[in-house]
């Protein structure tokens, strides 16, 4: 029999469990600490085990720290799945396939997939720099601008523009934006209570409810209209390509429920993620002067007093050290999988249907990982930087087959927007404002009014 002292034997090991994440309470286990201050609180789950675990109400969740194991829980899809977040996420979508698992997943992928290409994205550059130029080009020296506005409601334009070619009334763009913002508010709430608390006839209830009614209703007439005129003459977006999506399952096309569905998944996942990087570079901008000049010095250098072309993009490699580490510093708190067998991970046996989470926050701010980890810094991102830091340290748009499969378009967007305003004006905050980390499904800028003077 094995004493205290004994080294453990394999068997022993396995049979562990994971110990609990930092701010474990008996029975109430992390509800308190999670609902309190859910950004810090995932900040500090990354301690020195490699598997932790985390419990909030009936909800229990490993939540890996160690970046190998972080790599490898997004790449096997042997042993991991879409899990309970991320399919009740879908869910009040209406289950799009992009959002599903295995061959269904890969069927939809490949499909959508040449609409965000590198011909796609270079074709809707001039889209970007034409709608920055013109928002930018309305500001008035030295009156405040509510900057987070502006970058909704760009990043809106040219999203929709995106995967709808047509260009669509300001006030349809602005009512998807402000609808889907509303929800994606709500959702996390939504996707960690147990199911029956969202099932309640509470006024939050009814107000989502309402919410993502609006929002089928106005994507319900894009999709009725392009259907009576037909595929677009040139160039085939999004839309089109779901129109055309034959179901693999039924063999059928898509009804418009279904094409409702990819729709809005596809508008959910790249509103809130573009437009939150974006406020945070700006805000990193904003309040860096030396970043500032060296951004602005860039775009002197690169584009002359010219527009960003998709040409010139490469070349502006300070600006996009910027957005890297705007994404390293200000990542998402948590994405989650599910294990569809039973697995040992770092010596831990997790069954089956175990949901396995990791927090891209608390990996790209580990100091072991990154020196100084709250202090931005672009340099950090360089181009000679960060060849030694582990696979699974850094992975701002995942890796994997759910790899996001935006990111070309997303970095295309936030480069040219970037460098755009570093050629025209020099922003500071308004003085008085105090800006606030604001927590929803991604941790936002609670608001960015800035006070444009030009160069
Ligand atoms: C800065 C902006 C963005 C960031 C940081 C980001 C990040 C991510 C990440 C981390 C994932 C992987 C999620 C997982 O592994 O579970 C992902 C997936 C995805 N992203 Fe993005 N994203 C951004 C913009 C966009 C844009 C512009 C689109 C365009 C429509 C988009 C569409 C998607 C889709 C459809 C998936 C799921 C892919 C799949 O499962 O096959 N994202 N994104």
């Amino acid at each position: 029999m094995a004493t205290a002292t004994a080294p453990p034997t394999r068997l022993h090991a396995v049979a562990n469990p994971a110990p609990p994440a930092p701010g474990h309470l008996p029975l109430i286990g992390h509800a308190p600490a999670l609902l309190r201050r859910p950004l810090s609180f995932f900040e500090h789950t990354r301690t020195t085990d490699p598997l932790v675990r985390i419990g909030f109400g009936p909800v229990r969740l490993y939540l890996a720290n160690d970046p190998a194991l972080v790599h490898r829980i997004q790449v096997d899809t042997t042993t991991f799945e879409r899990g309970r977040f991320f399919e009740r996420l879908a869910a009040n979508f209406g289950n799009p396939l992009i959002a599903s698992s295995g061959a269904p997943h890969q069927h939809q992928r490949r499909l959508l997939k040449p609409a965000f290409n590198r011909r796609a994205v270079r074709d809707h550059t001039l889209a970007v720099t034409q709608e920055t130029e013109a928002r930018i080009g309305a500001w008035r020296p030295g009156a405040v601008v509510a900057a987070d506005e502006e970058i909704s409601d760009l990043v809106a334009a040219v999203v929709l523009r995106c995967l709808f070619t047509t260009q669509l009334p300001a006030h349809t763009v602005r009512d998807i934006r402000d609808t889907l913002y509303a929800i994606a508010r709500r959702l996390l709430a939504r996707t960690v209570f147990p199911d029956a608390l969202t099932r309640l006839p509470t006024p939050g209830n009814r107000r989502f409810a309402a919410q993502v009614g609006r929002f089928h209703t106005v994507v319900d007439t894009l999709i009725r209209e392009r259907r009576a005129e037909g595929p677009l003459p040139e160039g085939h977006d999004v839309l089109d390509a779901l129109l055309g999506t034959v179901h693999p399952e039924t063999g059928r096309p898509l009804s418009d429920a279904e094409i409702r569905a990819e729709f809005l998944m596809l508008l959910f996942a790249a509103l809130e993620t573009t437009s939150t990087s974006l406020n945070w570079a700006v805000f990193e901008t904003a309040t860096r002067q030396d970043v500032q000049r060296r951004l602005q010095d860039e775009a002197d250098q690169v584009l002359g007093r010219g527009p960003v072309s998709y040409a010139k993009l490469p070349e502006l490699t300070f600006t996009r050290q910027v957005l890297d580490e705007t994404l390293r510093l200000h990542a998402p708190m948590l994405f989650t999988r599910r294990t569809v067998t039973d697995v040992t991970l770092a010596g831990i046996r997790v069954p089956a249907g175990s949901e396995i989470g990791y927090s891209p926050r608390a990996m790209h701010r580990a100091a072991d990982l990154y020196p100084h980890p709250h202090t931005f810094d672009p340099d950090r991102a360089g181009p000679d930087q960060g060849t030694d830091r582990p696979r699974g340290a850094y992975f701002p748009f995942g890796t994997g087959p759910h790899r996001c499969i935006g990111e070309h378009l997303a970095l295309t967007l936030m480069t040219t927007a970037l460098a755009t305003l570093a050629s025209r004006w020099h922003v500071r905050i308004a003085p008085g404002t105090t800006i606030r980390e604001a927590n929803s499904s991604l941790p936002h800028v609670s608001h960015l009014p800035l006070i444009p003077t030009p160069r």
